[in-house]
């Protein structure tokens, strides 16, 4: 039985990076005429209430995406500001105010930044295996043509989607790591996805937390990558007085769109400050280009 809700997390730091990156490679990718077909293999519920008791818990939105909604409007890098143009999107003006501004009260998951950038052509295949979350998701898509939602599992199904009939596919693989075994089944999942299509596109986002199969994910994707890849991680806090702790995170893209990485120098430094929580905060962004 799974035990992780990413109600708890939604709009935390390691989401407003995943879901920057995430914006930044399907702009790009729907900027080309072809259908494509995007694969979410850890989709969640879709889209998340911050006033909920689950993200109330711990309130890790508030030193995440509501340090970048506060933000002051002048000099924001440009991807940051395709990152909030999504979360405004979901959080629609109240109708009848004197003065309408955009409250902060939705933070967007995947699903719905994948819906909300496809074109009439393009596809999208949503995995999501805990019941309460596939439930909410399905409530979301269930009169959507262009979208199928899966109750399987996102790891094992992968190697179903490709190829599509147009050759062209986005895989964001977004796992909890709340098992160990996520660990080696990303790989075993990216490994027969390149074996089915080696041009697709991969965002993989990993935590960065004290265990050894977190630190050796990268090498191990690095090693996967038959062509071109990029690295993007963001550290903003220490562990926990036991060692623990999520003090950052880490997406893994392959084959990435050459417009990536310049996206990504630009807005890691606004990104690093804006979210660090301690002195020592930090980025990277390390490519090999194809
Ligand atoms: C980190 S959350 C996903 C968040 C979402 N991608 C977003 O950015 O809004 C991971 C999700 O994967 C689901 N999950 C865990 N193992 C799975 C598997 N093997 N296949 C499909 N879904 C799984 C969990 O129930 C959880 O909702």
């Amino acid at each position: 039985m799974l035990a992780y809700r990413h109600a708890f997390h939604a709009g935390n730091h390691a989401d407003v990076l995943k879901h920057l990156v995430l914006i930044q490679v399907l702009k790009y990718m729907t900027s080309k005429d072809k259908p494509l077909r995007v694969i979410d293999t850890h989709a969640g519920a879709g889209g998340y209430l911050l006033a909920s008791p689950e993200a109330t818990k711990k309130g890790e939105y508030l030193q995440g995406v509501k340090r970048v909604w506060d933000a002051p409007a002048a000099k924001l890098p440009p991807a940051v500001i395709d990152y909030l143009k999504h979360v405004r999107a979901s959080n629609p003006v109240t109708p009848g105010e004197e003065n309408p501004t955009h409250h902060l009260a939705h933070y967007p998951g995947s699903p719905q930044i994948e819906r909300r950038l496809l074109r009439a052509h393009d596809e999208l295949r949503l995995y999501e295996l805990h019941p309460t979350d596939h439930r909410l998701l399905a409530q979301q898509v269930e009169d959507d043509k262009q979208v199928i939602l899966y109750k399987s599992d996102g790891f094992e199904s992968l190697r179903s989607q490709l190829p599509p009939p147009s050759r062209r596919a986005l895989v964001l693989m977004d796992p909890s790591y709340e098992i160990v075994s996520d660990y080696a089944k990303v790989v075993g999942a990216l490994r027969e996805g390149l074996e089915r299509m080696a041009t697709t596109v991969f965002i993989v986002w990993y935590p960065q937390v004290s265990r050894r199969e977190a630190a050796e994910l990268p090498r191990r994707l690095k090693a996967l990558s038959p062509k071109g890849w990029l690295n993007v991680r963001l550290t903003v806090q220490q562990p926990d007085t036991q060692g623990f702790g999520l003090v950052g995170s880490g997406c893994f893209i392959i084959n990435p769109p050459y417009t990536l990485a310049p996206a990504l120098r630009a807005a890691m430094p606004w990104l690093t400050s804006t979210l660090a929580q301690y002195d020592g905060a930090s980025h990277a962004v390390e490519e090999r280009p194809s």
